[in-house]
């Protein structure tokens, strides 16, 4: 987790406040980030979950993943049912679970899991009001399921069914298409020309996205390359024979393991002996190679008129990749992973401002 002030700030101060939230439910990454009293909280976890048929051993805790007990609310659905999210899931059954990206209607069915497990890892409070904006890929398909799913008053425990309960109560005031918070924190940043088109390039896990904005910043263009995201690049060396003869299994890396070795940026595979630099430096480079060539010919007629093209998405923050899209003249947003969160918290701040 990488937090902009400690958590234990989350439950000191006015009473109950509403929280401006945005929300980044990602194929691989769930992003959350919430404003209380004037400070900002993030909160990431693995996009994944899983239901508990029995109670754990013993209470598990992460900053990157929760657990709640559903006790009673507007999910019905949920009454007397537990879960794992995030970090927790991948501890205690790292095969057997619901991974997001597994199916895109998953990120919307998921929501409100999600939601909770990320309140998990911050300090008890009895009562939590979000006032939340999230993205969608397609408010078409799942504008409607969202706000059915997430609206309304939740009544859980985190860390167990005999812990204290919170009221979590959720507000879902605008899903907006996927990009859209990015813009904006890349707008505040003063990284792109808002007064001209914008070419984007969203590097995800599961997706590579080129987005076209318009002079103003509405999205005119929004197409995933059929070419998947960062989980190439991982399984790709997870594939590796180098690592598979460390293994001496016959089977595949373990992905989770890869991921964790790039983000700590120095490529041990695990707390063993296997250090995957070498084979990272090898791929990567025809991996992004690929998505831009692609991403540049599906946004060829705007171009020209594009005052900027910038990338954002947890992929710029690779060892290396920011300084390749360089090369390309493309500018990596800094703390791309965060981009779309922060800024759908900041339009969250902005509807809420209006309302007062
Ligand atoms: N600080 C970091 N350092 C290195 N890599 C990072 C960092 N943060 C995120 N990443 C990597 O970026 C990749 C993409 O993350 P991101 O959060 O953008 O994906 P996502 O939003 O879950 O996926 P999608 O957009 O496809 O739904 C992941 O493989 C992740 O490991
Ligand atoms: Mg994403």
């Amino acid at each position: 987790m990488l937090t902009a002030t400690s958590p234990i700030e989350a439950s000191v101060g006015q009473r109950d406040p509403l929280m401006p939230t945005g929300f980044d439910c990602g194929a691989g990454l769930t992003k959350l980030c919430l404003s209380s009293n004037g400070k900002q909280i993030l909160l990431r976890q693995p996009s994944k979950v899983l239901e508990l048929k029995s109670p754990l051993l013993e209470e598990l805790n992460s900053p990157e993943g929760g657990h709640f007990y559903y006790h009673s609310g507007d999910r019905s659905d949920l009454i007397k049912r537990q879960f794992l999210t995030g970090e927790l899931v991948t501890w205690k059954a790292s095969i057997t679970h619901i991974k997001l990206s597994d199916d895109p209607a998953l990120k919307a069915e998921y929501a409100l899991h999600m939601v909770l497990g990320a309140l998990a890892s911050l300090p008890h409070r009895q009562q939590w009001k979000l006032f939340l904006v999230i993205s969608t890929h397609s408010r078409k398909l799942f504008n409607d399921r969202l706000k059915q799913l997430l609206t309304g008053n939740h009544i859980v425990s985190f860390g167990g069914q005999n812990k204290p309960e919170s009221k979590v109560t959720i507000s879902l005031e605008a899903v907006v298409p996927e990009g859209a918070g990015s813009y904006s924190y890349t707008k505040r940043l003063n990284l792109l020309d808002s007064s001209t088109q914008v070419i984007a390039i969203d590097l995800g896990t599961s997706t590579v996205i080129p987005q076209v904005f318009d002079p103003g910043g509405k999205l005119i263009y929004h197409q995933p390359l059929e070419i998947g995201g960062c989980i190439d690049l991982l399984e790709a060396i997870a594939c590796d024979v180098e690592l598979l003869q460390y293994l001496g299994t016959g089977k595949a890396g373990n992905v989770e393991l890869i991921r964790q070795g790039i983000e700590g940026g120095e490529f041990n595979y695990g707390s063993g002996k296997f250090n995957f630099r070498h084979l990272y430096a090898r791929i990567v480079k025809t991996w992004l190679g690929h998505r831009l060539r692609l991403a540049f010919k599906t946004t060829q007629q705007w171009r020209d008129a594009a005052g900027s093209v910038v990338a954002w998405g947890g992929g710029t923050q690779m060892p290396g990749i920011a300084r390749m899209l360089a090369t390309q003249s493309v500018t990596a947003v800094p703390s791309g992973c965060w981009a779309n969160a922060i800024g759908l918290q900041t339009i969250a701040a902005a509807l809420l401002a209006r309302r007062s």
